[in-house]
């Protein structure tokens, strides 16, 4: 893996190996096993949005791995100045052996891979959110033991969520169905191409989608960046929650996961939250164990 810029660009087999992986590196933290791949290794992460699990898990995968990781504010970057990504891209080049970049906008993502001669792993984008959907899938796989053939349904907004969602989904196998409102889809070139590749299925009902789901899962109405429209989306989402009468369209034992943060009452329910937080938390922590694993086939160790 070369760089982690969005999950269309990776095989079924390179999320595999990258989810096995995950799973050795987690079996190894537990049982006290530490492996130094990257000594000497720096990663610079340019955050342009705020961030908890993904600020975090990057340092401590980095330190965990022998590395050294720089939080690098997009505010105090002469980026926040208008100095062009493709500068940026080339000078972090010579200090850095990898960046991790959660921006607004993908191209910015695409063009510092592009002029830049060092990996790049996307933390996040309005498009697309890869690292979390690497985690997600590891946590599906140890709660049922496999992926393929599984049930996946996305209820909410058809954002960066929804369009990793998908397409790690249909990659590995799974059934993805989404319920969105009209006007709030997911990406219509991603829908496409699920269609063509794999079960999936975007429908306005939220009882069509969830039924004999084995995986629910949901993220905010409101994204980073679009605070201002909350007003309108809590409109044009109401209904389109996670709670209990949902649930009982899905399989009796479906899993619950959210990326987090969570807005409890919004998106889903705090009982149905509360009655899942295991598998939640797990899926978070799992942040940890998949980025190591992104970060040592990308950043080099052997
Ligand atoms: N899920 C996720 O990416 O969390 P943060 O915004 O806290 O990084
Ligand atoms: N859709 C959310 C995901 C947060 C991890 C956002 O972009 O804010």
């Amino acid at each position: 893996m070369k760089h982690l810029l969005k999950l269309m660009d990776l095989s079924t087999k390179e999320i595999q190996k990258t989810l096995n992986l995950g799973d050795q590196l987690k079996y190894e933290k537990k049982n006290g096993i530490k492996h130094h791949i990257l000594e000497g290794k720096t990663l610079g992460m340019i955050f342009a949005k705020s961030s908890t699990r993904t600020r975090v898990s990057f340092e401590v995968g980095m330190y965990d791995l022998g590395g050294y990781a720089l939080f690098l504010s997009s505010h105090d970057l002469q980026i926040g100045r208008g100095e062009p990504i493709e500068d940026t891209a080339r000078v972090l080049s010579r200090f850095l052996d990898g960046i991790m970049i959660r921006t607004f906008d993908q191209s910015d993502v695409e063009k510092l891979a592009e002029y830049g001669s060092i990996p790049v792993i996307n933390g996040l984008t309005d498009y697309c959110h890869p690292c979390q959907v690497l985690a997600d899938l590891m946590t599906v796989r140890e709660c049922k033991g496999t992926l393929s053939g599984k049930k996946l349904c996305f209820v909410g907004d058809g954002n960066n969520m929804a369009n990793s969602l998908i397409v790690g989904g249909i990659k590995t196998g799974m059934k993805v169905s989404v319920a969105c409102p009209s006007g709030y889809l997911p990406d219509a070139d991603i829908m496409k191409w699920a269609n063509e590749n794999g079960e999936f299925e975007c429908t306005e009902d939220i009882y069509q989608a969830a039924k004999d789901a084995d995986v629910m899962y949901t993220d905010v109405w409101a994204s980073m960046g679009q605070e201002g429209e909350a007003e309108i989306r809590k409109k044009a989402f109401d209904g389109y929650q996670i709670n209990s009468s949902v649930m009982k369209a899905a399989k009796s034992d479906a899993m619950v996961l959210h990326c987090l943060p969570a807005h409890r009452g919004e998106e889903i329910t705090a009982d149905v939250f509360e009655a899942h937080a295991k598998e939640i938390f797990e899926e978070a922590e799992n942040r940890l164990h998949a980025q190591k694993a992104v970060l040592v086939q990308c950043l080099g160790g052997k």
